[in-house]
């Protein structure tokens, strides 16, 4: 049996009358960008994350620019971040001119360890880019609290990859200034294309990146601001809010995978995704981390018998080519690099049948027998 990494086809498959409905609907309007659709959703967005407001943007990639220009980041300054993330994360820093300043990873959670953060903050520091990794929040707390004890540095939360995770009753994306989310089709929320949103409790950063994403305009003829179109699509708008009323049942169904996975591989030589007590982990990904240098013959082995696996992510941002201008070195990041040697992604999507589960488990358990 082929078990994939993710199928979204299945998920639309279910839903496939309601947006018939919905594409119908914008036919007769013609209203494609922007609109009572994407207004609909960014409602529904803010409420979700117990945010007052959200601003439907082209992407997640865009999100995390457009927070970066609202918040005036510019050359000459540094945003620190990690190196263990999507590159978007990082290039959006580059891209409004400023220099990302890498923190390592905590070994356990794959996130920024914020007992390092203090050391790479300067007086030209001016934000902070947590990622909630694979589904699980960073340390917000402690990030909240360093980045209090420095003056208040801003925090782009990077929640592309965990829409609903929360830190006790907080969602995440609107524990920061802003929160950045991604609705690319492999997110927990997916899009059928690119798509994305910002969310944030400042009526006043709401306001701005509003403006950005049409051109930095702010009424019907003046712009004070350069901004780009960031615009997100009325037609993903409206499949995504489709979509919403369904996102809770979906992250359930990732979370009894996970704790069906996380139980059947207790006594492997892994490590599986961490649990901190109050924090939900909405899975995005499930990702192990091999020990004893197996995980290369791992990676073989499942792919022999046809189990979708992905290296999320197969090498540290800071030792990227784009980046060499950083001059980090190979060892600069230890914890960051020795997960890019030692993690992989298995199948975990609400859709997948508890046979492919069963496949997937036995598939792993053989490998180490
Ligand atoms: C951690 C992280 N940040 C940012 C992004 C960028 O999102 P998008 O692909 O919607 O531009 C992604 C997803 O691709 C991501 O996983």
């Amino acid at each position: 049996m082929t078990v994939p990494l993710f199928d979204l086809r299945r998920q639309n498959a279910e839903l496939a009358d309601a947006f018939r409905a919905q594409f119908d609907q914008l036919l007769d309007t013609a209203q494609f960008v922007l609109g009572p659709a994407v207004e609909a959703l960014e409602q529904a967005l803010a409420q979700r994350a117990g945010a007052a407001h959200a601003v439907g943007l082209s992407s997640g990639t865009d999100a995390l620019l457009t927070a970066l220009m609202a918040l005036n980041v510019r050359p000459g300054d540094e945003v620190v971040t990690t190196p263990f993330t999507w590159i978007s994360t990082a290039n959006v820093i580059s891209r409004v001119g400023a220099t990302p300043v890498f923190v390592d990873i905590d070994a356990d959670t794959y996130n920024i360890d914020p007992a390092r953060i203090a050391a790479a903050i300067t007086p030209r520091t001016r934000a902070i880019i947590p990622v909630h990794l694979f589904g699980l929040p960073a340390d917000m707390d402690a990030i909240m609290r360093i980045a209090g004890e420095h003056g208040d540095i801003p925090i782009i939360e990077d929640a592309a990859q965990s829409i609903d995770a929360c830190v006790g009753e907080r969602v995440v994306g609107s524990i920061g200034n802003v929160g950045c989310l991604s609705f690319y089709p492999t997110k927990n929320l997916a899009a059928m294309g690119d798509a994305g949103a910002c969310v944030t409790n400042d009526a006043a950063l709401a306001d701005k990146l509003r403006s950005l994403r049409v051109h930095g305009q702010v009424g019907a003829r003046d712009f004070p601001h350069i901004g780009g179109n960031f615009r997100i699509d009325a037609l993903q708008a409206a499949m995504l809010s489709v979509k919403l009323l369904f996102l809770d049942q979906w992250t359930q169904a990732r979370q009894t995978i996970a704790r069906r996975y996380s139980e059947a591989f207790a006594n492997l030589p892994v490590v599986c995704p961490h649990k901190t007590d109050g924090v939900r982990h909405v899975y995005n990904q499930y990702t192990i981390r091999v020990l004893d240098d197996r995980r290369d013959a791992l990676l073989n082995h499942l792919t022999d018998r046809k189990i979708g696996h992905r290296v999320y992510y197969p090498a540290p941002l800071h030792l990227q080519t784009c980046f060499a201008g950083l001059g980090c070195e190979d060892g600069s990041f230890p914890e960051s690099e020795r997960a890019a040697r030692e993690v992989v992604s298995l199948p975990i999507f609400p859709e997948l049948t508890p046979q492919e589960q069963n496949q997937v488990i036995e598939v792993m358990c053989e490998f180490f027998r």
